[in-house]
């Protein structure tokens, strides 16, 4: 496989509490990658390490061929690197559209900025409807639309989505997936984590498992699915 993104022996560590304990993961250019695993597992430490909003201590993340770990998270995001944050850090008071415009400000290509705002729009025709109202106003799965339209609008390479069905509807649940995947298949490449393990490996060409700070098991998403370990650990009825 051709990998776009490289993460090797990566450390990291908040004080004394290692969160992440040397792990391994490629994402392949093109394809949605699931990172799944129980609460406190070290999934958001992964993505903030990766996004350089939290530095490793060790190990390394190359782009491209480009050593990332220790780079500024701005330098992170001109790279293409782009993460929507759990719990979607929308701006509430301001509106659908200022939020969408928020997600293009470092970006150098302007000319191309409002075909991209259309597509977001051609995407999520609800935020195109709720254009001029304030995003405090959206519901929570619109808000998760409005936060995946931003970083969208950044122009990425890679999409880093910490755990985008959380705490919404099953109806909404099954919206948030189709996108992702509606989203992939214009070639973008999407690290994916979820607790919802069932929804994101049915989605991901390939997965991986994290288990206290440590990748236990990565296969093509689909034989997870089948792995004794996942369902047991995962999937049980
Ligand atoms: N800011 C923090 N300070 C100290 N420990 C933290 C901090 N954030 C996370 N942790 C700890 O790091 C571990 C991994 O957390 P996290 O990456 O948030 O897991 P996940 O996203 O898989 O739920 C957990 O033990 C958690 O308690
Ligand atoms: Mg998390």
């Amino acid at each position: 496989m051709s990998a776009l993104l490289t993460v090797s022996q990566l450390h990291v560590a908040y004080g004394h509490v290692k969160a992440v304990k040397g792990i391994d993961l490629a994402l392949e250019a093109g394809k949605v990658t699931a990172l799944v695993g129980a609460n406190g597992a070290g999934k958001s430490t992964t993505l903030l390490a990766i996004s350089g909003l939290i530095k490793a201590s060790a190990g390394s993340v190359m782009l491209d061929g480009e050593e990332l770990r220790s780079a500024s998270p701005h330098h992170i995001v001109q790279k293409g690197v782009v993460q929507v944050a759990e719990g979607r850090a929308i701006l509430g008071t301001l509106t659908v559209q200022e939020n969408l415009d928020l997600g293009a400000y470092t970006r150098r290509d302007k000319a191309n900025i409002a075909a991209d705002l259309a597509w977001v729009y051609s995407l999520f025709p609800v935020l195109k409807n709720r254009a001029k109202g304030l995003a405090g106003n959206l519901s929570g799965g619109e808000q998760q639309m409005l936060a995946i339209g931003r970083a969208l609008m950044a122009r990425p390479k890679i999409l880093l989505l910490d755990e985008p069905s959380m705490g919404l509807a099953p109806l909404m649940v099954q919206e948030i997936f189709r996108i992702i995947k509606e989203i992939n298949q214009t070639g973008l490449t999407i690290l994916l984590v979820e607790q919802n393990v069932k929804q994101a490996l049915k989605i991901a060409e390939h997965g991986y498992v994290l288990e206290n700070g440590e990748m236990v098991l990565h296969d093509r998403g689909a034989n997870l699915l089948n792995h004794p370990r996942v369902i047991e650990a995962y999937l049980g009825t």
